[in-house]
């Protein structure tokens, strides 16, 4: 063989392996095989719960999850919707839950007069609910001190 034809043997086999290569590299989606197209289907989105009172919490330690709608609810540096019902000053006014005495307290455990920077941010914790069936079938059961059956 001389040296063109072996160049265009390799070249030959690196288009051919190539593809094949790249392909085994790329990421596995999860919405599998499917065309982005095909899985963006807005409408199947649940929609949210209404209005309701305070849902059971599942364990003592869990953020309550949020039983009315928070649509256009903005929280940012310059204010915090969810503050104008929840906070100390306007609870009672707003018929609301006030803020937990825990969300004034630091990382160090400092307490301080104001909400602290690390809950500013109400829904990193707390979230509303669809109502949908368990995507997974779950066995777990609250503590006694919640287990009102
Ligand atoms: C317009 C007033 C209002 C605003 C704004 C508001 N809430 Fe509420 N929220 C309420 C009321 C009223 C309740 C129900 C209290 C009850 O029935 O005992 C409630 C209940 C809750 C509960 C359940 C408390 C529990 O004990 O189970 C959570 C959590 C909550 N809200 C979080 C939020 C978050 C987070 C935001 C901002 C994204 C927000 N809320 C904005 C009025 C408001
Ligand atoms: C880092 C997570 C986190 C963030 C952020 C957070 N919370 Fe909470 N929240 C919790 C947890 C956990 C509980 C339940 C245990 C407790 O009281 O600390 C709770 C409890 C509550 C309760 C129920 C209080 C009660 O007496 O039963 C209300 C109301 C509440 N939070 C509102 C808010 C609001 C409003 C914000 C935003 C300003 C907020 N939370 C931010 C985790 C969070």
């Amino acid at each position: 063989m001389n040296k063109t034809a072996a160049l265009t043997l390799l070249l030959a086999c690196m288009a051919t392996a190539l593809p094949g290569t790249l392909a085994a590299q790329m990421a596995n989606p999860l919405r599998g095989q499917a065309a982005i197209d095909q899985t963006n289907r807005v409408h199947d989105f649940k929609p949210m719960m209404k209005e309701q009172p305070p849902l059971e919490r599942a364990y003592v330690q869990q953020p309550p999850v949020i039983p009315h709608q928070i649509d256009g609810y903005i929280i940012n540096a310059n204010s915090n919707k969810c503050l104008t019902c929840h906070s100390w000053e306007n609870y009672r006014s707003a018929k609301a839950t006030k803020i937990s005495l825990t969300h004034f307290r630091d990382r160090d455990g400092k307490e301080l007069s104001n909400v602290s920077a690390s809950r500013y941010f109400c829904n990193q914790c707390h979230v509303p609910q669809v109502d949908a069936q368990p995507l997974v079938n779950n066995g777990f059961t609250p503590v006694d001190a919640l287990n009102k059956n």
